[in-house]
């Protein structure tokens, strides 16, 4: 029996909803065939965007969206994707399988798929192949208000008002597919660019510096001495491979035990990535003010047999899920710094939240994680004692456990479980001390299957879903419960 200790009226931060963000790329059927299918598709569709996809997706509450990249940002000129379709330029989407692009999804499209999903835009300008001019240009298209050239052309495009757009990233992956860069060049190029990308009347831009490639520090150091005054935020990269070679990632589905802990371990190598990346920031920046913005994480695996290995299509089991809710549990721990996460990707490319073949649609594992766990968004963090009990493979240890707690503004309690062993279950104890109700209401929510591979598809859509998780006991301010093994649940407690 492992005990968990909780004083309710504890606060450790507050957990920023953006920590629940997204990201779509144009990659594969991401965006086209995921997202946008155009206005004359016989799928059913709002102004080309497909009605059974924008429907779940706002079924998670998602804060922010990240776009058009990724690596695809960086050869993205924004003014390829605006006005009459039949005008824009079909281009080659060199990163990501050689397709054409034809351009239909643009500023306009994205801006709209926001609306209807009502989430703040994170764009991404183009540093490695664009000019400071065009991400001038692109701000200005996007966000002034009166006579300009560029909020003359958005009117000429049809939309009158400008839109408000927050978050904007200065390059991506700049030390990689986006430019090759050394930190100390890549600090000056953000610094340059940055200074251009402009606040017009109110619209105050939150920008962002690209980071680091998951443990790479020199590059964090040198971003924050050079030029930690001039972002907001500054990103960080890391992927979860269950093997941890690029060359053979492993199955997304067929993968045994080891595997299994192999991936989980791996994941939790997050936990480490946040600590050090916060720690050199803390150096710079003591007062906290510049966030750790997570906007590319989660699981890679190799594609689905027979798909296009530029599409980076996988599918998705309950290992995701495991994954997604120790993922999203650390960063609450870490709510002090991190400010922003986007997982990769949203709709049929890397960790999904669906996945669509023609006008079918499947809800993943990931997909009812965020769904469950969307109630800790902009919630309190309450810190938690406990002591995770041992997972252990070989001569390995993890632990057993991953654990995090909020209250909400009406004083309810969320506490989110993971029991990562793949055999065993978890007993746990719950002392709560704090509370005002002696006797609160409690219910929850729990994902788990018999099997570690179970995973959604277009036959058997819900093989994986969340139940009631109803197991739960009371007494004299202690919870007790147990979480089968391989399970996300949460917990509501007042
Ligand atoms: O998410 C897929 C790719 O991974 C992104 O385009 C890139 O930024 C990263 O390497």
């Amino acid at each position: 029996m492992t005990e968990l200790k909780i004083d309710a009226a504890k606060t450790a931060g507050t957990i920023n909803r953006n920590i629940y963000g997204h990201f779509a790329e144009h990659l594969g059927r991401c965006i086209y065939e995921g997202i946008w299918v155009g206005e004359d598709s016989p799928i059913p569709n709002t102004k080309g965007l497909r009605n059974d996809v924008t429907a779940a997706l706002k079924g998670l509450n998602i804060p922010v969206l990240r776009w058009p990249g990724g690596c695809f940002a960086d050869e993205y000129h924004w003014m390829d994707g605006i006005g009459p379709k039949e005008n824009r330029p079909r281009m080659v989407n060199t990163h990501w399988g050689g397709t054409v692009e034809n351009n239909h999804f643009g500023t306009h499209e994205f801006m709209e798929l926001c609306e209807q999903l009502g989430t703040e835009p994170y764009i991404n300008g183009n540093v490695g192949s664009g000019t400071v001019y065009e991400m001038q240009q692109w701000m200005e298209y996007l966000t002034f208000d009166g006579e300009s050239p560029m909020a003359n052309l958005r009117k000429l495009n049809g939309r009158e008002e400008p839109w408000k757009v927050k978050y904007f990233g200065v390059g991506n992956e700049s030390w990689g597919c986006g430019g090759n860069m050394r930190p100390e060049y890549y600090a000056d190029e953000y610094r340059r660019y940055g200074t251009y990308v402009r606040n017009y009347g109110d619209n105050k831009v939150y920008k962002i510096a690209c980071g680091a490639s998951e443990g790479d520090y020199h590059w964090t150091e040198v971003l924050m001495r050079e030029a930690g005054r001039h972002m907001h935020g500054l990103s960080l990269h890391y992927y979860t491979l269950p093997t941890g070679n690029w060359q053979n990632k492993g199955s997304a589905t067929e993968f045994d035990s080891t595997a299994w802990f192999e991936t989980l371990r791996r994941t939790l190598y997050m936990e480490e990535l946040l600590t050090k990346h916060s720690a050199i920031m803390d150096k710079y920046d003591p007062e906290k003010r510049v966030g750790l913005i997570v906007d590319e994480w989660g699981t890679w695996y190799n594609v689905e047999p027979g798909t296009n290995p530029g599409f980076l299509y996988q599918q998705n089991s309950l290992r995701d899920a495991l994954v997604a809710g120790i993922n999203l549990n650390l960063f609450h721990q870490h709510c002090d710094r991190v400010q922003m996460a986007n997982i990769a990707q949203t709709v049929n490319v890397l960790q999904a939240m669906i996945l669509t073949e023609g006008e079918k649609m499947v809800l993943t594992p990931t997909y009812h994680v965020f769904e469950m766990f969307k109630v800790h968004q902009d919630a309190e963090l309450v810190p938690v004692e406990l002591e995770s009990p041992s997972y252990t493979l070989g001569a390995v240890s993890i632990p057993q456990l991953s654990v995090s707690c909020s209250r909400n503004a009406e004083g309810k309690l969320h506490l989110s479980l993971c029991n990562l062993h793949h055999a065993e279950a978890a007993p746990v104890q719950v002392k709560l001390s704090g509370l005002t109700d002696a006797a609160p209401e409690l219910s929850g929510r729990i994902l788990a299957h018999d099997s570690l591979q179970a995973h959604n598809t277009f036959a058997d859509p819900e093989k994986v879903k969340p139940a009631a998780f109803t197991a739960l006991e009371w007494k004299d301010g202690v919870l007790s419960a147990t979480l089968p093994p391989a399970s996300v649940a949460v917990i509501a407690i007042g």
